[in-house]
Formats: C-alpha cells, structure tokens, sequence
C-alpha cells in the first residue's frame, strides 16, 4: 500500500484531556474547588457561574445552583479508573498523552505555602502509568481550572498576588516530575479570555455593578488586559522554572488557533482591516509570549479603550528573557469576517470561538446543535500563519469532532469521526511539506469526556466510548468505537 502522507519518524500521534472534564473525584485527597467546579459549561455558565456576591461584604463565595448538574464533579471517573483508560489508549499505539494538573489538588486554596501532598503523589502514579504504556506525558499547568478560592477571595489574576501563587505551583511540579515529564504548557487557550474571564482569565471583576444583570456585564477591558498582564509574567517564570529546574524538558504557550483561521468575507477593504483586527486578538497573546514584548498596535488599542494596565519594567525584562520554548494549538474552525455582520457567540459553546457570517465554501459542519464549520484547510493556513511568524515549533495539542452517539451494546460505527481525522491530518502533512516544524498530533477527547463548553456527555469526541449519560445514569464502562482501529492503523504506518 502506497502511503501518500507521511510524518516525521519520531512524530508524537496521541491524545488529549484535562483534568477537569475527567477526573471527577473533585473534593478527594485534599481537593478543594476550582472554576469550573462551579460552571456546568464553561461556555453556557460564562456569564453566570456558580458564585454569590454579597455587596455588604463586597465579597464572593461559592453558590452552586440546584437545579444545574455539574458533570465534572464526577467526570468520567479517570481519578479512578485511569489504569484501564491508559491500557486502552496504549492499544492504539498512542505516543503521546496530555493531560493537566488539577491546580487545587497540589494546592486546594492556591495561597498556602506547602503542598498537599496527596495531590502530588496522584500524578506521581498517573504520569509513571502514561510512561508504562509507551506514552510520553505532554501536562498542561493550568487548563480553565484556577482554585476558587484564589477567585473568591483575590479575584483572580487582576491581582499581582497571583503571579507569586502560580510560580509556586509551577515550580513544585515542575521540580517533583522533571524526570518524566518533557513537554509543559503553562495556560490552556488564554486567548479564550475575552469571551470566559473566568473560566480562561481567572478573574473576577473588582466590583460588582449594580446595574448588572450578569458577573460578566461588571467586566471592565482593563481588567482584562491586567489580568493578562499578570498571566504573561506568570508563564514566564514557568519557562524560567522549567529551565531551572527541568533543563531537559521544554514549557510552551498554549492559544487556540481557530480564531487565526479568521477569513476576510470579501475584498472590501474594510472586511480586511477588519480581519486584521480580530486576528490581532489572539496575535496579542502569542506575540508576547513567543516574541517577548508587547506589539506595537497594542498602544492605539489601550489608549482608545482608556487601558492602563499597570505594568512593571521588570516585567518586561521576564518576559522578554523567558519566551516560550515552542506553541501549543487547538484548532478546530474558522470563520469569516464581514465588516456589517454582527458576531455571534458559538452556539451554546465558547470554545471553538466565534460564528461570523457563514462561509459558502466550506460544504459541512459539526452536527446539530453544535455546528462548527469544518475546515481542515484552515488548518494549513493556521500552522504556516504560525510559523511565519514566530519561526518555533507547533504542537497540535487539540483537534477533533464531537458528535452524539447512542449504542445498544454493538460497536459504534464512526465514520463521520475518521473523516474528520484524516481530513486534518492530510493537512497537517501538507504544512510538514510546506516547512512548518509540526513535534505532533494529539486528538482531543481520546476516550469522552464531559464537554468543556456545554457541560454535555453527549457531545462524544472519543475513539473509545464512555457509558456516562447527561442525566448522570450510565455504568461508565468503556468500549473502542470503529474509528479506534483506524487510528491505530494510521499510527502504525506513520502516515495513511
Ligand atoms: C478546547 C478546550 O477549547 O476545546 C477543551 O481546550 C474543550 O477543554 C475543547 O473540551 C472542545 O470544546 P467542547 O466545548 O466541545 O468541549
């Protein structure tokens, strides 16, 4: 059999998770809450997650709401059950296996000065299961889960005390695995911060507005930017950590790319100094961490918004020395951009960013009612974009299809799912082709998962199936789909 796209011999074929959509097990061994233990969906919950604020006290706690189901407090069991899902994903040859570390189980509240222990030897056993099974442990540092009570009583990353909390954090693990972990990525998606401040930001706004009808409507744009601010200096002391501590590993920056897959609608000028503009959006974060200072079009920005972020010359100094070792993607769309066309959140989902005007070439979408345009080239574009400008090396951390997918025992017959997958990677080996320096593949949701936008189990991205239903029922066993062998198939010939 001839095979017409190859990979580089040591390409790391895999799969990705997060602590938060599989765990489960949220308040075992020491845990103490997070943020999206009090989000049933980051993307539906966004403008009103599980908090109260008091104004008397001008304080917030956690206030969960009775009549919403939280799945990730649960999972898929994976604190549990992560020998079995391991072996699994071994089966198909799996390279590669990204995970994160559930900040508040190393650190419940996120201010203390020891570890807990109980937290750290967790992941002690989980990374040396990855090793066992032939997979090299890729861990994200933070991945939409700060500990709440940095959230509650901080406010989050407006505040400059969380450089110092997260630095903390990050220098325990990375000192604690230095040997069996090589790959770090500090913020999952941080560009993902305009539309979920608390999810992806990590901060909550100094006060509240009495006049809001939403947390999210007291957001002030310098909020935002400060927030970053802080973010940016955080991951580079984990960079300057990981150098330190673990000089044979690497620490990147993490965005989602599908937003850099933003398409002028037409050739009116004002479509393309649009498009300019949104992708500037996401730009702004990789252009600080990779490039190491902040971008000149940031000042018209800051000054027409009235921004001041404050921002010390030391800082600039970190972020300058300590840039990230190489770009970590998801990439899931794209999307168009019309200069009279307003944009529309994604439906029900604020992961895979926003829904512009639709685009008459792309043929297909994500099925009902998700539908995410499907656009494999804008992969190539994405990863040459990429590469273009900050001349690293890309991991492609996350990608895949989420479809709702019902068995009566018989194996689940997928080919929407392989479609998806070669369609992607086709491209993936053009951008090889084309220069782009690609470390490898992951697929999200390599078993399912609980859905990080909508909270849904239903929205199945796995190659294997987990028996978890919505309604909570579901004895969580686990079941290869067809798509499953033809991963493992494609791994096997390094190229199909
Ligand atoms: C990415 C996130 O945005 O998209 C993941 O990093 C998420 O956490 C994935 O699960 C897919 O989004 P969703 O909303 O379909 O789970």
């Amino acid at each position: 059999m001839s095979i017409k796209n190859t990979f580089p011999k040591d390409f790391l074929w895999g799969g990705a998770v997060a602590a938060n959509q599989t765990e489960g097990a949220w308040l075992t061994d020491g845990k103490l809450p997070n943020s999206t233990d009090v989000m049933a969906g980051i993307g539906l919950d966004a403008k009103q997650p599980g908090i109260s604020y008091d104004p008397v006290t001008d304080s917030f706690s956690m206030h969960l709401d009775e009549n919403k189901k939280y799945m990730s407090h649960e999972g898929i069991d994976f604190y549990h059950r992560y020998k079995e899902d391991l072996a699994l994903l071994s089966g198909m040859g799996l390279k590669a296996f990204r995970t994160s570390i559930s900040w508040a189980r190393i650190f419940p509240k996120g201010d203390e000065k020891e570890p807990n222990e109980a937290g750290l030897q967790f992941y002690d056993d989980l990374f040396d299961e990855i090793i066992k099974n032939g997979m090299e442990p890729v861990i994200t540092l933070s991945h939409y889960e700060t500990p709440l009570h940095l959230l509650t009583h901080y406010r989050g990353w407006i505040n400059r005390d969380m450089i110092t909390f997260f630095e903390r954090y990050a220098r325990v693990v990375l000192d604690r695995y230095k040997d069996k972990v090589k790959y770090w990525m500090t913020f999952n998606e941080i560009n993902n911060m305009y539309q979920m401040p608390f999810a992806a930001g990590g901060y909550l706004p100094r006060s509240i507005d009495p006049k809001a009808v939403y947390l999210a409507d007291s957001y002030t744009e310098n909020d935002l930017y400060q927030a970053a601010h802080h973010m940016f200096v955080a991951s580079s002391l984990a960079v300057k950590a990981c150098h330190e501590l673990a000089p044979n590993s690497v620490c990147g920056a993490m965005i989602t790319s599908s937003p850099v897959a933003t398409y002028p609608y037409s050739c009116n000028p004002d479509d393309i100094l649009g498009t300019m503009d949104a992708r500037r959006k996401t730009f702004f974060f990789t252009d600080v961490m990779c490039q190491g200072k902040y971008p000149k079009y940031i000042k018209r920005i800051w000054e027409e918004k009235d921004c001041q972020p404050e921002i010390l010359s030391e800082d600039l100094k970190i972020i300058s020395q300590y840039t990230a070792d190489y770009l970590a993607i998801s990439y899931y769309r794209s999307s168009t951009y019309k200069s009279d066309f307003i944009i529309k959140d994604a439906s029900g989902s604020l992961t895979s960013g926003a829904n512009g005007e639709i685009n008459p070439y792309l043929k297909e979408t994500t099925p009902e009612p998700w539908c995410w345009p499907i656009d494999p080239k804008g992969l190539r574009y994405v990863l040459n974009e990429l590469t273009d400008r900050y001349q690293l090396p890309i991991f492609m951390v996350e990608n895949g299809v989420g479809l709702d997918e019902k068995t009566n025992g018989e194996m689940i017959d997928d080919p929407q799912r392989v479609k998806y997958l070669e369609a992607h990677l086709e491209q993936v080996s053009e951008a090889i082709k084309d220069g782009c320096d690609i470390l490898g593949y992951l697929w999200w949701g390599p078993m399912d998962i609980v859905s990080a936008g909508t909270g849904e189990m239903r929205k199945r991205y796995g190659f294997v199936y987990v028996n978890r239903q919505d309604d909570g029922s579901g004895d969580l066993h686990r079941a290869p789909k067809k798509s499953y062998y033809r991963f493992k198939e494609i791994i096997e010939m390094n190229g199909f």
